[in-house]
């Protein structure tokens, strides 16, 4: 289920139909349309809810906050309820590790870590994750709330770091890295983040929030270097862009708790990964040059 707004994109979804086509169905509607909620689940007997739906661009968040309010905390509140009213028994709430704001030079979040989020998207995700966690404690629902750091790999909508990156060096357009490039992410795998909420999912303990990482922590620039040098490419297509406002300058994930208690691990080598993902959007112009017509340049 899913609105299809800019970022959402059927085509996605081509493999699923081929592997899957009897056991999947898709619905066009908006997780803030409680109507449209309550007649899906009273017509299917969902097992369990997993809520990826969200407005996730930092940069969008800046500009217009409302968008993010409206599906991040007014869906998921609404998803929610209509889970709760219909006997839904598990709900994972997709979160990411941006809640807990930004670090310095050394420690890692921990699911401890207080909420300290910065831009109008975290914060709108931390309010979702404390909704959910509340419907835990009130209702007695069956809530795990995932919190993930950065992801990449296919079907990547191109406005995020990584396909920018690699669609803007593929043109030889200037590469636009915010600030001095100084920023820490930590990636991992897309598949090693729906491994995670599978397992989330079956074995998640109602209540509970679990971490996820790759134990990738690099620089943007170093990681735009990378890219650009696995193309080919020359490294004075970098441009220096005034910094994101409220830019978090890094992130690291602890997620032994969640390794322990989900018998989950990131299995994916970054670089190995980064490769075959910059041959997948080589690969696959196909797929992402409508996007980039459709939504505007980046
Ligand atoms: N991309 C990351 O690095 C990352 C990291 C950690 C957590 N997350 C979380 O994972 C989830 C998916 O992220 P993504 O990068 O795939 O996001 P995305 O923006 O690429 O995709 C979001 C999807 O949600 C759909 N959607 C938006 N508003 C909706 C609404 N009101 N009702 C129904 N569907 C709606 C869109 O059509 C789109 O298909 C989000 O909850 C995000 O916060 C992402």
């Amino acid at each position: 289920m899913d609105a299809l707004t800019y970022a959402g994109n059927l085509a996605s979804l081509d493999g699923v139909v081929e592997e899957h086509g009897e056991r999947y169905e898709f619905f066009k509607a908006d997780i803030a349309n409680a109507d449209a909620m309550d007649a899906l689940m009273l017509e299917h007997q969902f097992f369990a809810v997993v809520n990826f739906a969200a407005e996730s661009h930092v940069d969008r968040s800046i500009n217009s906050p409302e968008n993010f309010i409206h599906t991040n905390v007014i869906g998921t509140s609404v998803l929610l309820n209509s889970a709760r009213k219909h006997g839904v028994q598990r709900f994972v709430q997709i979160s990411t590790d941006e809640v807990y704001g930004s670090l310095g030079k050394t420690g890692k979040f921990t699911e401890k870590s207080p909420l300290d989020p910065s831009s109008p998207y975290s914060s709108s995700k931390a309010g979702a994750d404390l909704l959910a966690l509340a419907h835990h404690r009130t209702y007695g629902q069956e809530v795990v709330v995932t919190r993930c750091s950065n992801n990449y790999g296919p079907y990547q909508f191109p406005e995020k770091l990584i396909p920018l990156m690699i669609i803007k060096a593929l043109r030889d357009e200037p590469l636009p890295v915010y600030g001095d490039g100084m920023n820490v992410r930590d990636w991992i795998h897309v598949q090693d983040h729906c491994a995670a909420v599978v397992a989330a999912l079956f074995e998640g303990k109602p209540g509970a929030v679990y971490n996820f990482g790759g134990g990738n922590e690099m620089l943007n620039l170093d990681l735009v270097k990378m890219i650009l040098k696995q193309l080919g490419k020359p490294e004075s297509l970098i441009s220096f862009v005034k910094d994101r406002l409220g830019h978090d300058r890094r992130y690291a994930i602890d997620s032994s708790f969640a390794q322990k208690e989900l018998k989950w691990k990131p299995r994916k080598d970054f670089k190995e990964g980064l490769e075959t993902t910059i041959q997948w959007y080589i690969d696959n112009q196909t797929w992402w040059q409508p996007l980039l017509e459709r939504a505007g340049r980046y």
